[in-house]
């Protein structure tokens, strides 16, 4: 695949960006009344308004004539169709077969892998309504009131994201905790709410082999067997989410209680594999239905909508401007929506992880920008922390704002406020106030001219800085399963016109295996490697100072 800085799409686009220079959205607007409502897509319930950003119908076609340059259709039907295109794992890449409604076959190794879901779906489905209705009881014969997840990264960031969004549809008995963290504090605290007799725990790892979630589930397994006073209670109150059926048994779950995934689903992308198990006992599995009915109806809309219509193709578009031809450095996530509190962290991880990548897929060093630096908060927490910079700042961050036009708690006319709020920031940030109505208002305010000659320039507002707007109407299962569907396939786009490889992680092996060989390393008295003078001082301090760790 070559470069895409190599595209005739791209050189077009970087002259075009050249002629646009400076983009005065705010006189796009005024010159074209039409904007707000032509800049729309809307897929699987879900509206995109982009008609903030700075792009007009030529930015628009020259991005669609990139992804058509660098094969952007026949690497999705490529990626639908199990192929290995995680080519530096040897792994097809098909989260997409976990949420595949319509059960068409999808082959990996000339093998059907829709067999497979299915039994563990049913499994998930058998389990969770034991669970649910109170059947599956712990090993002193009380309900199951309490879920620990213990998992970190992708065993994580989606159950915790999902579960805390779809809280208002889980079930009354059921409360849901999310242990991630080595620190120790992380897993005290959390036990520290339960009651033994009464808890899950719910080991989800793909390898079963990773370091923070071993650790954590060790001690939680201590502490079960301590306070109920056996190890036969394990066999109640942990099962596990694994490819790796060996370390399940190895750990001491019955494998029996183990719910399998397999090698091509990224940790980043299954939330809609058994990994979801802590959000289906939550919801049940019919809501856990339902999420992945949408992720299935955003699928299908990916696949086959017109690049114009087509909403993840868009946003993804999007992205690449401001990225490479913009020069955006950052991305902000701003839902407003406390039940997507974690809905940036989820982000960070399906971008970062997927597309923070500095070599190409034939190995080379590439010269242009990847993934920004995703980053956010819920407003309108954020307002009253960050957004001075994105009003104000030096950088211009492209951020993308989420609501629900209804709320799940309808309190007074709180929604209302919220909504009010999320839609005058992305005004005031295309809007801006120039010099001429900071004077006007600091007059009327009576301000001598001298005093208005000394602050008008701090109250000037550039405008101009681009926001994105994602509706919905309400955050159901259904919903946000096609809001997460429509970032990932975002991702994958990105990554394809970057020509690089979107499924693997290798930048995160170095500080693991740097971390084992300093565990290794403070258990002996002398260090067995060299390390720089800082690094060394660390060590030393840690071990000068003994104590209150293990
Ligand atoms: O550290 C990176 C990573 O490999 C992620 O990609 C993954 O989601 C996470 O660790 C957890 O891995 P596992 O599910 O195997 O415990």
């Amino acid at each position: 695949m070559p470069s895409p800085t190599l595209t005739n799409a791209w050189k077009s686009l970087l002259t075009h960006a050249h002629e646009m220079g400076a983009p005065d959205i705010n006189a796009w607007f005024h010159s074209d009344p039409a904007r707000g409502a032509r800049h729309c897509v809307e897929a699987a319930g879900i509206t995109l308004d982009f008609s903030k950003q700075p792009v007009t119908d030529k930015t628009m076609a020259l991005l669609g004539e990139l992804a058509t340059e660098m094969n952007v259709k026949s690497w999705t039907k490529r990626m639908f169709s199990g192929e290995k295109i995680n080519f530096t794992e040897a792994r097809a890449v098909l989260h997409v077969a976990l949420r595949n409604r319509s059960n068409r076959p999808i082959f990996v190794d000339s093998v059907d892998v829709m067999p497979g879901v299915n039994r563990v779906l049913q499994q998930m489905s058998d389990f969770t309504e034991a669970v649910r209705e109170g059947n599956w009881v712990g090993h002193t014969g009380a309900h199951i009131t309490d879920i620990v997840n213990i998992g970190i990264g992708g065993s994580d960031l989606g159950p915790v994201m999902a579960c805390a969004a779809l809280k208002p549809f889980g079930h009354p008995r059921l409360r849901t905790h999310f242990v991630s963290n080595v620190d120790g504090t992380h897993l005290a605290e959390t036990l520290a709410l339960l009651n033994p007799a009464s808890t899950l725990f719910v080991i989800c790892s793909k390898t079963f082999t990773t370091q923070e979630t071993l650790a954590n589930a060790h001690a939680a397994r201590r502490w079960l067997v301590e306070k109920l006073g056996s190890d036969a209670a394990v066999a109640k109150h942990f099962v596990a989410v694994s490819t790796n059926a060996q370390e399940v048994a190895a750990f001491g779950i019955n494998t029996a209680n183990m719910f399998e995934f397999w090698d091509w689903v990224g940790g980043r992308y299954s939330l809609w594999s058994a990994v979801g198990l802590t959000l289906a006992l939550l919801i049940g599995m019919d809501q856990f239905s339902d999420m992945l009915a949408g992720a299935f109806a955003m699928d299908e809309h990916f696949r086959s909508a017109p690049p114009a219509n087509n909403l993840p193709l868009t946003l993804a578009l999007i992205g690449i401007w401001q990225r490479n031809f913009m020069g955006a450095e950052s991305y902000g996530i701003l839902p407003y929506s406390q039940a997507l509190a974690r809905f940036p962290a989820y982000l960070q991880q399906l971008e970062m992880e997927s597309n923070g990548k500095r070599v190409d897929r034939e190995g080379e060093v590439i010269g242009y920008a990847t993934a920004p630096i995703l980053w956010g908060e819920p407003g309108t927490n954020g307002q009253h922390a960050f957004y001075q910079l994105i009003h104000q700042g030096t950088s211009v961050v492209p951020a993308d704002f989420l609501f629900a036009l209804h709320s799940e708690y309808p309190i007074g006319d709180q929604q209302t406020k919220l909504l009010a709020n999320a839609i005058a920031q992305t005004e005031a940030l295309l809007r801006g106030k120039d010099g001429a109505q900071v004077v006007q208002e600091l007059t009327q305010m009576g301000f001598s001219a001298e005093k208005i000659a000394h602050l008008a320039s701090h109250r000037i507002f550039p405008g101009n800085r681009p926001t994105s707007t994602l509706t919905f109407n309400r955050l159901d299962p259904k919903t946000l399963g096609a809001l997460i569907a429509a970032y990932e396939h975002k991702v994958f786009v990105q990554g394809i016109i970057w020509n690089i490889n979107s499924f693997d992680q290798w930048g995160v092996e170095l500080g693991k295996q740097l971390a084992s060989r300093i565990l290794a390393e403070l258990g002996t008295s002398a260090p067995a490697v060299e390390h720089d003078s800082s690094t060394q001082r660390l060590i030393g301090a840690m071990a000068a100072n003994p104590g209150r760790r293990e």
